[in-house]
């Protein structure tokens, strides 16, 4: 099932009223352009319409590594050269290519699992989002890729999941900043856990957000 809209606030606000009114796993919302467009952290993610790829995905079977099988799956839509900025920033050259936002009600049974990726030249971003792009003309033959990429992620074992993403690791000895901290990423755990070392030696696993530093 798929339903695209022309313009909408939010793919994620259209996915979430689908799933909770009982749309099935896999169910898709897409649109060409998007007037609230929300991002990770209370950030908004803005696109000149017809240029990105918007859409979300309603999960109704999800584990604790959703995050970073979208960012993995980015990825493989973005080529080998493509990074992913722990937990699932996807990026090319340093920057920034896709974002990805999840949000879960776990006691309701589902996940809406939004993805914005910049396809078309990024002409029209303000410069301070440091965004790239795809560099690619057609929207709905990346959707189909990048579609291809979700589902073969999605059931991939967890195992190897974490073992694609550390060929992935943007941050493997980069300087990582957190809110109480300061290290050198050190690879991901097990768990998909992002593991800094920090001066004084100790490790640390993250679970939230880091930036560069
Ligand atoms: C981030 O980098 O902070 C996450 C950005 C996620 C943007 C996508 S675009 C499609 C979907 N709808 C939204 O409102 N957000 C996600």
């Amino acid at each position: 099932m798929r339903v695209h809209h022309r313009i909408t606030s939010s793919t994620n606000d259209r996915a979430r009223e689908l799933a909770a009114s009982g749309a099935p796993h896999l169910a898709l919302v897409t649109a060409r352009e998007q007037t609230a467009g929300r991002g990770r952290e209370g950030r908004t993610w803005a696109g000149s319409p017809g240029d990105s790829l918007l859409m979300s995905l309603v999960l109704r079977r999800y584990d604790a590594l959703l995050p970073l099988r979208a960012g993995l799956a980015v990825a493989g839509l973005a080529g080998p050269q493509a990074l992913v900025k722990w937990p699932n920033d996807v990026l090319i050259e340093g920057r920034k290519v896709a974002g990805i936002l999840v949000e879960a009600r776990p006691q309701d049974g589902w996940a809406v699992l939004g993805i914005g990726v910049n396809v078309r030249a990024t002409t029209g971003l303000p410069e301070e989002l440091d965004a790239a792009s795809l560099g690619r003309d057609d929207v709905e033959e990346a959707l189909a890729e990048l579609l291809d990429h979700l589902h073969e992620r999605l059931e991939q074992p967890a195992h190897d999941a974490i073992a694609d993403l550390r060929e992935r690791d943007a941050l493997l000895g980069r300087t990582v900043r957190w809110a109480t901290g300061e290290g050198t990423g050190a690879g991901i755990t097990d768990e998909g856990g992002l593991l800094v070392r920090t001066a004084a030696g100790d490790e640390v696993v993250l679970a939230g957000e880091v930036h560069l530093g």
